[in-house]
């Protein structure tokens, strides 16, 4: 007999300027839906893949959405089978960890149908290996918080310890996506293998200050401290206007912003919806002004992760 079900899983903004690899938050819309039927046949198949241009690859060993599922069977030793249909509802390449939300919405789709053998933490390492797949490592910022939803901290990577973070409930997110694209494979190419001491030291001060902002609810504490001295001076070149759509958003009241994952998109956060709205348009323009369209997605954070809908 075979059952289905339909996750919703979301997209996520990745280091939160100061955390590379360490730092991300989930956001309510956009977001991958996956629909996932067992069967008895074993075996992992994908039937059918939209809003993709028919750029992502139906084999499921070279899926995100499949390969993960693929690694958990195999640790669970289930003979059962899985037919996917994989709806993406947000750009490639984009920054929103869009790779990320595929990983999530199948294992956790996954998971539920199989009675819920994994608890999130089990299932967070195959999420992960989706990263590995995508972008050549096996970062957790997107995968974590898209999978715990909220803001979640990866405070130490072996042995796995994830952190899930009090979010302010008035804390919205405004993030632009410009019509072009950046690998997160290239965006970490670019960067140094080695940082100063004194950049270390403003990071992670920096961090610190975020963690506590947010946990105290003191949202100009989170706004001063999204500061990035060690990966948004290099990954800025990839992105044209990059300071200028920051400063825009500065100007229409965020809190703060940065460069959203691996980029190209721009996140913003500012307390309340329609401080987030106005931030989120000034970036539109100032996108606009040298000749790039771009999209905008203003959002709560987003608490629960992926969702059964
Ligand atoms: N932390 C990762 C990076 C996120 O910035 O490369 C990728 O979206």
């Amino acid at each position: 007999m075979s059952k289905e079900i339909k996750v919703f899983a979301p997209a996520t903004v990745a280091n939160v300027s100061c955390g590379f690899d360490v730092l991300g938050f989930a956001v309510d819309s956009p977001g991958d839906e996956a629909i996932v039927k067992m069967v008895d046949k074993q075996g992992v198949i994908i039937t059918k893949i939209t809003g993709d241009g028919g750029r992502l690859p139906l084999d499921p060993n070279k899926n995100t959405v499949s390969a993960t599922i693929i690694k958990m069977l195999d640790h669970l030793g289930e003979k059962r089978g899985f037919e996917i249909e994989l709806h993406k509802k947000m750009p490639l390449g984009s920054g929103l960890g869009s790779s990320a939300a595929s990983s999530v919405a199948g294992i956790f789709a996954v998971n539920e149908l199989l009675g819920n053998p994994l608890s999130k933490i089990q299932l967070l390492p195959f999420a992960m290996e989706g990263e590995r797949l995508a972008s050549g490592t096996a970062h957790a910022d997107n995968v974590a918080p898209a999978l715990y939803g909220g803001f979640v901290l990866i405070r130490s990577y072996n042995p796995l310890d994830v952190i899930s973070i009090h979010t302010p409930s008035d804390l919205h997110a405004a993030i632009v996506h410009p019509h072009i694209e950046v690998e997160t494979r290239d965006a970490r190419s670019i960067l140094r293998k080695d940082i100063k001491l004194k950049d270390a030291i403003t990071q992670w001060g920096n961090v610190a200050g975020l963690v506590t902002g947010l946990l105290t609810d003191d949202y100009n504490l989170i706004g001063r401290s999204m500061q990035d001295v060690i990966v948004e001076p290099l990954r800025a070149i990839l992105i044209p206007g990059f300071y200028e759509v920051k400063e825009a958003a500065m100007d229409a009241g965020a809190l703060g912003g940065g460069i959203s994952g691996s980029g190209p998109s721009i996140f913003s956060v500012s307390k309340g919806k329609e401080t987030a709205e106005k931030a989120g348009k000034a970036m539109v323009d100032a996108f606009k002004k040298i000749g790039i369209e771009s999209d905008l997605f203003v959002s709560k954070i987003n608490a629960k992760g992926p969702i059964v809908i």
